[in-house]
């Protein structure tokens, strides 16, 4: 009888236990969604801080239910690689990407890859353009291209950051013009020219000297790629052939105006008295330097505030809400303080 009963409990507790076990441990409460983040190149300065920026903000919106896997990809500035990239993350049946393309001009292709997958799709940093025959590009079809519920592009104007360079140095004393004669005289380091960032910020810093009714001479107008050795290297060269006569050099980034400074240094140059400098992004080093004297100015590229946004918006994907195509973030000026 005793035995007969010993059987009996100890049936008793394995049934509660399975019981137990399949009304929800903690663990089968948690949802973790699978994010890809697909960046263009690990090494660029700027996109360091955004996509670390990602991986933190992601951290604070976890709760005891919800988790984000996120995975980071290093595109290597490599459009076949991150090709690759991003059919690895629809194979692995992502629940959101986030992506810096390599190549806007491939935007289509990634985007139709994603959305033919039923993935969720935030762009960032490089705006998706549409081009017409002679590869120029046609601003009516930026609509088109993101015409999806799921796809939308989280970015900052780029036309406002080459407008605030083009007005710090309108609101120097000199305005630009330190030798006098009447026109300023500037070299151009340019950032990839596929990216419309660098295309608008050299158009538009020269365009808001011109509005202003100011005179421009460009000595120089090169291509930097974005990076600070290339940076050094064509602004040492501008300065070695032009000398004096370079009175501005506009830097479509801070990475290669830190370039530029170094180049400016080695020249015997100094920024504020003989030759003004100019950045964008507010590297942290780049905002001491304007404080400091050694920057005339650069322009904040609102890392913080894009991928903030980015992750909002990809959240809001994941839990099935509507959203914008486009949502855009401010750039703010960076001159000395007080
Ligand atoms: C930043 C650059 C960066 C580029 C990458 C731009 O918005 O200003 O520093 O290299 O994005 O796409």
């Amino acid at each position: 009888m005793k035995k007969v009963f010993a059987i009996i409990l100890a049936l008793c507790m394995m049934l509660t236990l399975v019981a137990c076990a399949e009304s929800g441990s903690t663990d089968s409460d948690v949802k973790t969604y699978k994010v890809g983040v697909a960046i263009y190149q690990f090494d660029d300065n700027f996109m360091t801080l955004y996509r670390n920026e990602i991986q933190a903000y992601f951290k604070t919106l976890e709760t005891d239910k919800v988790k984000y896997d996120v995975t980071i990809v290093d595109g290597k500035n490599d459009m076949a690689e991150q090709s690759n990239q991003v059919d690895n993350f629809i194979t692995q049946k992502m629940d959101v990407i986030i992506l810096n393309l390599v190549q806007t001009s491939s935007a289509d292709a990634l985007i139709s890859k994603v959305v033919a997958a039923n993935i969720p799709l935030v762009l960032i940093n490089r705006e998706p353009l549409a081009y017409d025959k002679d590869g120029n590009t046609i601003d009516e079809a930026y609509e088109g291209i993101l015409n999806n519920a799921k796809v939308c592009y989280v970015g900052a104007d780029a036309r406002q950051s080459g407008t605030f360079q083009g007005e710090i140095v309108r609101d120097l004393p000199t305005k630009g013009d330190i030798n006098g004669d009447g026109v300023i005289s500037y070299i151009m380091i340019e950032g990839d020219p596929e990216n419309i960032d660098a295309q608008y910020r050299t158009q538009f810093s020269v365009k808001a000297l011109v509005d202003a009714g100011l005179q421009v001479e460009c000595l120089d107008d090169q291509v930097g790629n974005w990076a600070q050795a290339k940076g050094q290297e064509l602004c040492a060269n501008a300065l070695a052939k032009f000398g004096d006569k370079v009175e501005v050099v506009f830097c479509n980034n801070d990475a290669m105006a830190l370039g530029a400074a170094a180049a400016i240094q080695a020249a015997g140059r100094t920024v504020g008295t003989d030759i003004y400098l100019l950045g964008v992004d507010a590297l942290e080093e780049c905002v001491e330097m304007v404080n400091n004297g050694t920057m005339t100015g650069t322009v904040l590229n609102d890392h913080v505030g894009q991928s903030h946004k980015a992750v909002d918006v990809a959240v809001m994907l994941l839990e099935g809400k509507d959203i914008q195509n486009y949502y855009w973030v401010d750039y703010v000026k960076v001159v000395k303080e007080g």
